[in-house]
């Protein structure tokens, strides 16, 4: 069973400010997957029906999903009907705390299909996201 690692729009420009690259992000989930006999499935896209189609292949496959949305987060009833469908366990992660942010940050669609959600940890926050699926579930 592998852990899909879904990444929405602009996620791809992480390292450009900041130092932490979205690679950087993989290697440690990799990492902490492989530990627990994982495979991981990585993918960043621009483009909601790309997510959208993801997510159906981790149906099709039984995943588990660890997702960060972006900002399709605040918006997408397609991401949110892909995510019910696919009836699996669901880990929503925010790089930033969305809730110390905009008004607009604070409503999530994917929240209503999320198991666990962490925000404001960082990149650390992927690992933690891993972390909880490594426990909860068998490989
Ligand atoms: C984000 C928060 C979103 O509001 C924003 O649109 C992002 C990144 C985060 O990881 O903190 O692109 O999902």
């Amino acid at each position: 069973r592998p852990i899909y690692v879904l990444n929405g729009p602009n996620l791809n420009l992480l390292g450009v400010y900041g130092t932490t690259t979205l690679a950087d992000i993989e290697e440690a989930v990799r990492a902490r997957a492989a530990a627990g006999g994982w495979d991981v499935e990585f993918h960043q896209s621009n483009h909601e029906g790309v997510l959208v189609d993801r997510i159906q292949e981790a149906r099709t496959e039984g995943a588990a999903i660890v997702i960060n949305p972006a900002a399709f987060t605040h918006y997408s009833i397609a991401i949110h009907d892909a995510l019910e469908a696919a009836e699996l366990p669901v880990v929503e992660v925010h790089l930033s705390n969305v809730h110390r942010r905009e008004a607009f940050r604070h409503t999530s669609y994917v929240s209503l299909q999320a198991d666990v959600v962490i925000a404001g940890a960082g990149a650390f926050g992927y690992e933690m996201a891993v972390e909880h699926l490594l426990r909860t579930l068998e490989g």
